[in-house]
């Protein structure tokens, strides 16, 4: 099979800190990995994002060790990863369900890896404390697991994680089992530690906006292949297909003969009055969320619309069931390659 991966695979100029060539790994009949080619960039935070069951954490595994790729390579700095077992890697994962030591307090949990790679007693103690001041968990030391809320229990696998100074974090869906404002929180807290210790990280997850958010780059995954790779701005306003397009945020599609043309919903605008060149339509759904209102506007021939307006103003007087018309600038549509 051809693969035509026409986006840089890499960051410009950076020598890569990891790179898949042509990966593959099968499960019986089922290839959770496809012919996957990727390099992330040293102090790059670097996220895989795509539905459950893409093949995400499959890749993340193939690096940290814990499963061996069926075909391809994968470079660390420039060296054949294989075989290796995952404590020689130096990458350290952060799991989804923290998997912490349910009968060891957190200062054990967090020396838990120090320990295992022969750290003597006052350097592990001084690493602790360096780690708990990293998250912010300062003075915590001999709590268990039990005793910590759920936000607390995530930065304990977190501080453990990167205790063992690993050259790069993968991080595995972990804000999943926050709720959505500590969530929220967590994302930007994420980005500032790395940018503090310039560590790579790697996180997977399936939520567009918390890998918007947090990562210079995304990895955008189907069916165990890469969609598209870029920055999120580039993802977002210039995707290589349909299935990026409709991942990534809402999409109004407009066919055109073998293509589509792209409109997000916020460069569109609507009015009340028919406007020259505007498509008409009924409002089927008006959504108020304080910052903007979403408002769903169903054609004649039955191509639903979604706009979303920034309320700078006073909103629109409009109710379900008004008439309305749609337009866009000509400029803010973007031609889908497929
Ligand atoms: N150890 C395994 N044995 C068999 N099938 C697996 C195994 N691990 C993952 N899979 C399958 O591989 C596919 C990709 O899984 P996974 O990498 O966990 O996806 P994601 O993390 O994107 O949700 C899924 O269909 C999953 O059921
Ligand atoms: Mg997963």
């Amino acid at each position: 099979m051809v693969s035509c991966i026409d986006w840089p695979v890499s960051s410009a100029g950076a020598t890569p800190l990891v790179r898949f060539e042509d990966v593959s790994k099968r499960f019986g009949a089922l290839t959770a990995v496809d012919g996957v080619n990727l390099e992330i960039a040293p102090g790059e935070f670097f996220a895989l994002l795509g539905p459950s069951g893409c093949g995400k954490t499959t890749l993340m595994r193939l690096l940290a060790g814990f499963a061996e790729p069926d075909e391809g390579r994968i470079l660390l700095n420039g060296e054949d990863i294989a075989g290796l077992p995952p404590h020689r890697r130096p990458s350290s994962m952060m799991f989804q369900t923290y998997a912490l030591f349910p009968h060891l307090n957190v200062e054990k949990n967090i020396s838990f890896g120090l320990k295992q790679r022969g750290w003597n007693k006052d350097r592990a103690s001084a690493r602790v404390e360096e780690m708990l001041r990293v998250v912010r968990l300062e003075g915590l030391n001999l709590r268990r697991p039990d005793q910590l809320s759920g936000g607390q229990k995530q930065r304990v696998a977190l501080a453990r994680a990167l205790a063992v100074q690993p050259k790069i974090l993968l991080l595995d869906e972990p804000l999943a089992a926050l709720d959505r404002k500590l969530r929220e929180e967590t994302q930007l807290e994420l980005k500032a530690i790395q940018r503090t210790l310039g560590v790579t990280f790697l996180i997977v997850t399936h939520d567009q906006d918390e890998a918007m958010v947090v990562s210079d780059r995304i990895a955008v995954m189907n069916e165990g292949k890469i969609a598209q790779i870029g920055a999120p701005h580039e993802v977002y306003e210039q995707p290589a297909s349909r299935f990026v397009a409709e991942f990534l945020g809402e999409a109004n599609l407009f066919p055109d003969g073998a293509h589509w043309h792209l409109v997000r919903p916020e460069k569109m605008t609507l009015s009340a009055t028919a406007t020259p060149g505007g498509m008409a339509g009924e409002v089927m759904e008006i959504a108020y969320f304080g910052d903007r209102t979403r408002y769903v506007v169903k054609r004649p021939h039955g191509q639903v619309l979604r706009i979303s307006r920034v309320n700078l103003g006073p909103p629109l007087s409009l109710e379900v069931g008004d008439a309305v018309w749609a337009s866009f600038a000509p400029d803010s549509a973007v031609t889908l390659a497929s």
